[in-house]
């Protein structure tokens, strides 16, 4: 089923493989892949997205202006958005580099950006992932998680919060091209992880660091225990707070 706003064709599924995956026939500035469920969910870093009751799953895509390497930023962006949506229910915050979390350090969303290159056109999938009106969380997850309705005891319409999200993600967007210094200076409001102490996991190795910021290219610039500084990409390593 399709509907349009002003900006952006909606297209629905009841049940899909992946909206990230069905996002990439509908290769269009602001087209949006909605469903009600995930046979085959992704999440970063192969990770697979397990289906909650009443969860919103949402891939946009994205047309994008940035270099290459500045595309980061887009899930930069987007966590930004859906943190200013997610505040207006219950209070969250960001793990960097795009983990929208409760204060308690629980999960309610996901997003998995990817880039896609068609001629000389880079757009970026954009796939949210929201636990909205779960009762309980799947057991085998390999992070704590929660969804809004733990949180907060009430169930929420989840159409609501697309359109919302659609709007936040419009004006982030929007300053992405703009004004990257005021994103990054939102950005770095809503992001707990800086000024924490951080385990870094490499594809070899694990090491500890203070996360003290995050570079022009959304890149966690971290301090090791000698006093160096080295900056680390989200697509090469995955990060925990130390209390984890
Ligand atoms: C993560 O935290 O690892 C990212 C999870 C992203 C999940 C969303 S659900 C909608 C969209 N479709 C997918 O297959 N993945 C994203």
């Amino acid at each position: 089923m399709e509907n349009m706003t002003e900006k952006h064709e909606i297209i629905r599924f009841d049940t899909v493989d992946s909206t990230n995956k069905r996002a990439r026939e509908y290769l269009s500035d602001g087209v949006v892949v909605v469903a009600n469920a995930q046979t085959e969910g992704r999440g970063r870093r192969g990770r697979t997205w397990l289906n909650t009751k009443g969860a919103l799953l949402m891939s946009i895509v994205v047309k994008s202006k940035l270099d290459v390497e500045n595309t980061a930023l887009i899930g930069l962006a987007s966590a930004a958005a859906v943190y200013e949506t997610l505040n207006r229910y219950t209070s969250v915050c960001i793990k960097w580099p795009n983990d929208i979390i409760t204060m308690a350090g629980k999960k309610l969303c996901g997003i998995l950006s990817e880039c896609v290159f068609s001629g000389d056109e880079i757009y970026a999938i954009i796939g949210i992932g929201i636990n909205v009106n779960a009762s309980d969380m799947p057991a085998d997850l390999t992070y704590p998680a929660s969804s809004v309705y733990i949180e907060t005891g009430k169930q929420f319409s989840v159409g609501d919060m697309l359109d919302q999200i659609i709007n936040e993600l419009d004006e982030k967007l929007k300053l992405l091209n703009a004004d990257i210094d005021r994103l990054l200076e939102i950005y770095r409001k809503y992001c707990i992880t800086i000024n924490k102490k951080v385990l870094i996991n490499t594809c070899d190795s694990v090491f500890e660091a203070l996360a003290v910021s995050v570079d022009k290219q959304g890149r966690l610039v971290v301090k090791l225990s000698g006093g160096e500084t080295v900056v680390v990409s989200a697509a090469d390593v995955s990060v925990r707070m130390k209390n984890d």
